[in-house]
């Protein structure tokens, strides 16, 4: 393979970087790998406002890791708090815009007021330490809010991303037994009320022992409120009375000292079963690292606006809208709706009414972009942008490049960061000033983080090899558990190769030891960088009375990167499958969230088994791939089944 184009950093950016050119890299990394508590303790003492400096920095009994250990700390507290003692306490620490076009800037004086108030808000309702409460919240300032709230607490908050159905909602609330659920009437999307209320009404039919869904009113659409349950936010704030000044509301609502592995938060995500696994994050771990790669991968100074465009729903927004940025004291800007609505220059527009200058977003939502043309973009004044990132799937080449030259005017180096729900932060990743990039590699691996590439038997192999990525050693703001399941957390992650994590990516490094993702190798799927199991969707499907059995896979998709394919065999009945298709795709909407709905159902009088009655995925993603079957099928029950489905027209 020819070596693809690098692009070193320019002398301008190496100047002004937080890490000044390769050997500062090397220097940072080399520090980390001899001494990796050193390194993480010395960073945390730095980083972090501590109430209590911890004593030992990790105990590691794999898969267990104890981070910061004898410490106490509050997240909300390092977030807000800490930074009103200097000239960021006038800062905006919020910019947020609405899809309508409505604006909020929020100060970090203003967020603490606003924070420590529905704290007070809270405790007033009867939640303490340890609680748990779930937000189903739309991409507004009371989304960040309530997490804060909640970190300053102590309450444990999972945040469900407003595109999942009351159904998923559901298990959600269940698995994590939450006594509160914060919400909102509804948000805007594309210019459309998302009802969100609505489905918590659903989800709680089947959960009597919530005992509280607080609302905030965004839409003011007039929904039903449960007598004794539901109860607005806005009035629950009134009753706390006139506003009291910022030193007397601290005082009201302290920042709980916490242990540093106190529970942050859990958040749902598909593994390979139907069933979402809880990964809980802790505190001080997970704050450590999320602050500290705002300064190495995107380059951090004091005057940037830093957007990041992800929905707080997914683990992007938390660590890199609410947690990093905050703790780090950037001014982070928020934007409620579609990147493509009214027109497709929303992106663009914000860009420059802001002077945004670190913009992080997804290779699906570009190449989206590039297809409506270069005119959009070309509209806009976006001279203030200095740094652009990349993150939650592949990016391919050609994405990369019109980001590059479009976007960053050939100017913005472009950060293509690679990590995962389970790690926290950012793991792999130019360091801006200090790597050159590689179209299509997420680069090396931050300092800190020892990675590598195994085989089927967890042996190590060498440069230029495909295998699974794994993290050698435990890093802060890796997960510490699946809540409620620690044997599932150890058989998934801890037991191909013992004392290592497994990632579930393939992967490759060349021989510059840049590292080359090169996508899932279990059956999770990559759905416009929203993370889907086949297993979710297959039990999704085999629910409707309808359907006998269901096989689901991923097939490539040039703007999602992939999307879903069920193949779906039906019960005996006379089924028209044109109606049946589209009310199959409704009904995974439902049950599971719209962002789930195939993209295509074929129907199918077999599915491809073996003799011992297992779907043959792998044969399945040839054919939705190559429109063929060429691998190994001997030990297919029926070959007629793989031919007949491999003849079969794609449907338009
Ligand atoms: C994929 C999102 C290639 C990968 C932060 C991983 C990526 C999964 C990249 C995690 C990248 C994320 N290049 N692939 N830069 N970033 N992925 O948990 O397959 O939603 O395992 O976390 O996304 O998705 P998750």
């Amino acid at each position: 393979m020819s070596d693809p184009k690098t692009y070193p950093p320019s002398a301008d950016f190496v100047e002004r970087a937080n890490l000044q050119g390769l050997d500062a890299y090397r220097e940072l990394y080399e520090q980390a790998k001899a001494d990796p508590e050193r390194f993480w303790g010395d960073l945390a003492l730095n980083e972090l406002t501590w109430f209590r400096p911890f004593s030992k920095t990790l105990e590691w009994d794999p898969p267990f890791a104890k981070w910061f250990t004898g410490g106490t700390i509050n997240a909300c507290y390092n977030c807000i708090d800490r930074h009103l003692k200097t000239d960021r306490r006038t800062k905006p620490a919020l910019i947020w815009e609405g899809e309508p076009g409505d604006q909020r800037v929020i100060t970090y004086e203003e967020l603490h007021r606003l924070v420590a108030r529905f704290a007070t808000v809270l405790k007033g309702l009867g939640y303490r330490k340890g609680d748990r409460a779930v937000i189903y919240m739309p991409m507004i300032p009371e989304l960040p809010i309530a997490m804060l709230a909640c970190a300053r607490l102590g309450i444990v908050h999972s945040v469900v991303f407003g595109g999942f159905s009351a159904e998923a909602l559901k298990a959600r609330i269940q698995d994590l037994d939450a006594w509160v659920v914060i919400t909102a009437d509804g948000g805007w999307r594309r210019g459309k009320e998302v009802r969100l209320k609505g489905a918590v009404d659903e989800a709680l039919e089947d959960c009597p022992y919530v005992r509280h869904v607080v609302v905030y009113k965004r839409t003011g659409s007039g929904i039903p409120m449960k007598e004794g349950r539901d109860v607005w936010w806005h009035e629950q704030d009134d009753e706390l009375g006139a506003i009291p000044q910022v030193e007397e509301d601290a005082e009201a609502c302290p920042a709980e000292e916490l242990d540093s592995e106190h529970p942050l938060y859990v958040l749902y995500t598909s593994g390979t079963t139907g069933k979402p696994k809880g990964i809980l994050h802790t505190t001080a771990g997970y704050l450590l690292e999320t602050s500290v790669s705002m300064k190495w991968v995107f380059d951090l100074h004091e005057d940037d606006v830093y957007w990041c465009t992800a929905d707080i729903g997914w683990v992007t927004g938390h660590s890199y809208i609410v947690y990093g940025p905050l703790a780090a004291g950037a001014t982070s800007v928020m934007y409620e709706g579609a990147p493509d609505y009214p027109a497709f220059d929303r992106f663009w527009q914000i860009v420059e009414k802001y002077r945004v200058s670190i913009f992080y977003t997804s290779p699906t939502a570009i190449r989206a972009l590039i297809r409506q043309g270069d005119q959009w973009p070309n509209a806009h004044d976006l001279s203030s942008l200095r740094v652009l990132g990349s993150v939650g799937e592949p990016i391919n080449p050609a994405a990369w490049e019109w980001y590059y030259r479009v976007i960053g005017k050939e100017r913005c180096p472009i950060v293509d960061t690679w990590w995962q729900t389970e790690t926290g932060a950012i793991m792999i990743s130019a360091a801006p000033g200090a790597v050159a990039l590689k179209p299509g590699s997420a680069t090396l691996p931050l300092p800190g983080i020892v990675v590598d590439i195994v085989d089927a038997d967890g042996q190590i192999l060498g440069n230029n090899r495909e295998g699974y990525l794994i993290i050698r050693k435990p890093w802060p703001s890796m997960v510490r558990n699946i809540w409620g399941d620690p044997k599932r957390f150890q058989e998934q992650y801890w037991s191909r190769v013992p004392g290592s994590y497994f990632t579930g990516d393939a992967a490759r490094r060349d021989d510059d030891g840049y590292y080359w993702i090169l996508g899932r190798v279990d059956d999770v799927m990559n759905v416009s960088g929203h993370r889907l199991s086949t297993m979710e969707v297959e039990s999704a499907l085999v629910h409707h009375p309808a359907v006998a059995e269901a096989a689901v896979v991923a097939k490539p998709h040039e703007i999602t990167g992939q999307a879903v394919c069920a193949f779906v065999t039906c019960k005996k009945g006379d089924w028209n499958h044109d109606a049946l298709g589209q009310e199959l795709r409704q009904w995974v909407a439902h049950e599971i969230g719209p962002f789930a709905r195939p993209e295509e159902i074929r129907f199918t009088d077999a599915l491809p088994k073996t003799r011992s009655g297992k779907i043959m995925r792998r044969l399945l993603r040839e054919i939705v791939t190559t429109h063929a079957v060429t691998g190994d099928v001997t030990t297919l029950e029926d070959l007629t089944v793989v031919s007949k489905l491999a003849s079969q027209q794609e449907p338009e």
